[in-house]
């Protein structure tokens, strides 16, 4: 008989709740305070369930992707991502008022073999110095800054000329914030770079990375920061330059 996934992973879950609660000796006025604010996220706005989930859960799917993936580590994608952003080739566009620290971002996309693939499509973005995404903010209505894709030619290289991203504040007026605040956690993110790649043949790859000694790095509110997904910053001319390279599995 197939197996049934659905009751196979939704019962684990119920098992492993009713374990915690018997564990802690949950109360049933803690109960009914459960079934209340879980009722909040009701008349909230509709980000607020996938902005919970992602906070408490999204790393964990990718731990478990890597569990069968050879390539470079994948991570949460989270909400800011655009496809409709502008190609580029050398650089992203910036808001030069805020005065960003210049940030080289460049690798090479490749097989686990190392080899490239030429023809991929590589997305970036990443917050302004602010904090901030284009397309998500005032004074940055369309999708257009701190954010482009690029076609990947026949070396697998690319270099972009962008600023240095910082950390930020998911939303926190609503139930995730709520909760992350009676949990005793702020709703900080560390500074990081996302990046998908797509490309024929081989599994989407969709990640972040973030700097060495980042502040919020070790306190992470989503928990997505893993060791392998921290970079040094190395030095051109004066820039700063991140080297991240992309190795692919195939499907
Ligand atoms: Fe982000």
């Amino acid at each position: 008989m197939k197996e049934n996934r659905v009751d196979i992973v939704v019962y684990d879950i119920i098992k492993a709740v009713r374990e915690v609660m018997l564990k802690h000796d949950v109360t049933h006025s803690e109960y009914l305070a459960a079934q209340a604010f879980l009722a909040t996220f009701l008349s909230a706005p509709a980000y607020e369930i996938p902005l919970a989930l992602d906070i408490f859960f999204d790393a964990t799917v990718h731990d478990a992707e890597m569990t069968h993936r050879k390539g470079s580590m994948t991570n949460t994608q989270g909400p800011y991502f655009k496809g409709d952003c502008p190609t580029v080739t050398t650089e992203l566009k910036v808001l030069p008022e805020k005065n960003g620290d210049p940030l080289i971002i460049e690798g090479r996309v490749m097989d686990v073999d190392g080899r490239p693939i030429p023809g991929a499509e590589l997305f970036v973005w990443h917050s302004d110095p602010d904090g901030n995404y284009s397309g998500f903010c005032d004074y940055m209505p369309k999708n257009d800054y701190y954010r482009g894709r690029v076609h990947i030619p026949e070396d697998g290289n690319f270099r972009l000329l962008s600023t240095v991203p910082y950390a930020y504040t998911i939303p926190h007026n609503g139930p995730t914030g709520i909760l992350l605040k009676a949990m005793g956690r702020h709703p900080w993110r560390p500074a990081h770079l996302h990046f998908i790649v797509n490309a024929d043949g081989f599994m989407q790859h969709v990640t972040q990375i973030y700097f060495r000694e980042g502040e919020y790095n070790d306190t992470d509110c989503a928990e997505s920061v893993r060791a392998d997904l921290i970079y040094d910053f190395e030095f051109s001319d004066g820039k700063k330059v991140i080297r991240k390279d992309f190795y692919l599995d195939r499907i």
